[in-house]
C-alpha cells in the first residue's frame, strides 16, 4: 500500500477501507507517513467527506493507537459525558457528583479551554491543591471506590489523535465533521465509555455555528457509537449566549458550588439536570431522560450532590476549605460592572464576544500551554429576553489588569443587540438524537 494512493482515492471521492485508514494512520502515528501527505489526505476529508462506516473505523483506529482503557474492571456501565465547548460551560462540574450522587459512578477525561470556549480542567485547577493528572491506576482506583473521577488526558491516550490536531489546527482542516467526530469519539472510546452523554452546543459560542451542522454531528457521533458497540445520545444544546451568569475560571466554579447547593442561575440549573437525567437513562438506572431528571433534582436538594463534589475535591487533593469559603478561590483586583446606556429588551448576548472578551482579560489561552489567571472573567447579568433600564447592571467584569479592564468593558457592549418590543427568551435545547 502507498500513502500517495490512499490521497488519490480520497481526492476522487473514493471510499477508503478499514485496512487503508489502518496504514494511512499508523504510519502517521509512527512517523513513516510524513506530515504533508496527511495534510493533503485531511484537506481530501474536508472537501469530500467520509461515509459514516469510514469515519467509524477512523475513529476506532485513532483511539486503538495508545492506550485502551477499560473501566469495566471498576465499574459495570462506563457513563461519559461530552460538550463540544461553549462559553461558561460549567456543566461537569455540577453534572458528575449529581450523576454519581445517584449511584452511577462517573469517571471523566476533560480537557483545557482553546480559543474562547473553557475547560473543565483549567476550572478545577482554581481550587488549590486539586490533581488533574491522575495515573490510570489511580483514575481506576478511584472510581471503583468512591464512583467520581476527573482528570486530565494521559499522553498515551489517542495520540494519533493529538498528532492529527494538531496539523488539522494549522492546515485549515478542523472544521470537517467526520474528523471532528473521529476526533471526539476516540477519545471517548480509548478512555473506557460504554456510553456517552454528548453535548452538541449550536450558535455564536460553539464550534457548530447553525443548527444543520450541529445535527449532522451529533448524528454521525451517535451512529459511531451504536457502529463501535456503544450506546450514545446527543443533545442539541444553545449557545448562542453564555450558559448561567459566570464566565471565567473560580467564577464558575463558585457558580458550580453555588448549584450544587440548590441556588444558581435557573438556566444553568435546568441544563444541568436535563444533562444528568439523560446519563443516568443512558446508564440503565432509571427508565427515561424524565425520571433521570427527578432523580438528580433528589440528588441537588437533599445534599448529597454536594458531598459528592466535596469528595471528588479532597480525593484529588483540593483543599475543601475553599469549597466551603468560596470567596477565597482567587479574586481579581477590579470588580466593576457595565452598565446600560439604555433602557429595552435585550434580543442578543453574544456568546462569542464574551468568551473572547474573558480571554482576552486573561481567563484562557491564545495558544496550547500558555499560563491563565484564575480570577478573572466576567459575569453575566441579563439573559435574552430581559428588560433593562437605563444605568443598571449589564455585565460584571472582573480584571487584573487596568488597560484589559477598560477595554473589556468597551468590547461588551458589542456583544449585546436591543429590541423596543418584547423579545422571547431562548430555548435551553433544540432536539434530542438517539
Ligand atoms: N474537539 C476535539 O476533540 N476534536 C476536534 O476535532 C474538535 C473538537
Amino acid at each position: 500500500m502507498r500513502a500517495v494512493d490512499i490521497i488519490i482515492k480520497k481526492r476522487d471521492r473514493g471510499e477508503l477501507t478499514r485496512e487503508e485508514i489502518k496504514f494511512f494512520i499508523n504510519g502517521f502515528n509512527n512517523g513513516e507517513i510524513p506530515d504533508y501527505q496527511v495534510s493533503a489526505w485531511a484537506m481530501a476529508v474536508l472537501l469530500n467527506g467520509m461515509t459514516a462506516r469510514e469515519t467509524t473505523d477512523l475513529t476506532l483506529v485513532l483511539a486503538e493507537s495508545g492506550e485502551m482503557l477499560d473501566c469495566t474492571v471498576a465499574v459495570p456501565v462506563a457513563v461519559d459525558k461530552h460538550s463540544t465547548g461553549g462559553v461558561g460551560d460549567k456543566t461537569t462540574l455540577v453534572v458528575q457528583p449529581l450523576v454519581a450522587a445517584c449511584g452511577l459512578p462517573v469517571g471523566k477525561i476533560s480537557g483545557r479551554g482553546l480559543g474562547f470556549s473553557g475547560g473543565t480542567l483549567d476550572k478545577l485547577e482554581s481550587i488549590p491543591g486539586c490533581r488533574v493528572d491522575l495515573t490510570t491506576e489511580e483514575f481506576l482506583d478511584q472510581l471503583r471506590s468512591v464512583g467520581v473521577v476527573l482528570t486530565g488526558q494521559t499522553a498515551n491516550l489517542a495520540p494519533a489523535d493529538g498528532k492529527l490536531y494538531a496539523l488539522r489546527d494549522v492546515t485549515g482542516t478542523v472544521q470537517s465533521i467526520p474528523l471532528i467526530a473521529s476526533s471526539v469519539m476516540s477519545k471517548k472510546i480509548a478512555g473506557g465509555a460504554t456510553a456517552v452523554l454528548l453535548d452538541v452546543k449550536v450558535g455564536s459560542g460553539a464550534f457548530m455555528k447553525d443548527l444543520d451542522q450541529a445535527r449532522q454531528l451529533a448524528r454521525l457521533m451517535v451512529e459511531i457509537a451504536e457502529g463501535s458497540g456503544r450506546k450514545s445520545v446527543a443533545l442539541l444544546s444553545n449557545m448562542n449566549q453564555p450558559l448561567g451568569r459566570a464566565v471565567g475560571n473560580a467564577l464558575e466554579v463558585r457558580e458550580a458550588i453555588e448549584t450544587l447547593h440548590n441556588q444558581g442561575p435557573q438556566d444553568f440549573r435546568e441544563h444541568c439536570l436535563v444533562v444528568a437525567g439523560h446519563m443516568l437513562a443512558l446508564g440503565g438506572k432509571v427508565d427515561n431522560a424524565e425520571e433521570g431528571r427527578k432523580a438528580a433534582e433528589v440528588s441537588l436538594e437533599n445534599g448529597s450532590a454536594w458531598d459528592k463534589f466535596k469528595t471528588l475535591i479532597t480525593i484529588q487533593g483540593g483543599d475543601i476549605e475553599y469549597l466551603d469559603a468560596p470567596e477565597r478561590l482567587p479574586v481579581a483586583r477590579y470588580v466593576e460592572p457595565v452598565r446600560s446606556t439604555r433602557a429595552g429588551y435585550l434580543s442578543w448576548v453574544d456568546a462569542q464576544i464574551v468568551g473572547e472578551t474573558s480571554v482576552d482579560l486573561g481567563a484562557g489561552r491564545a495558544k496550547k500551554g500558555e499560563p491563565i489567571d484564575h480570577a478573572v472573567g466576567i459575569e453575566v447579568i441579563h439573559k435574552v429576553g430581559d428588560y433593562v433600564e437605563k444605568d443598571q447592571a449589564l455585565f460584571i467584569v472582573h480584571a487584573n489588569d487596568e488597560s484589559r479592564f477598560i477595554a473589556a468593558k468597551e468590547q461588551l457592549l458589542d456583544a449585546l443587540a436591543w429590541s423596543e418590543q418584547p423579545v422571547d427568551s431562548q430555548p435551553l435545547f433544540y432536539e434530542v438524537i438517539s
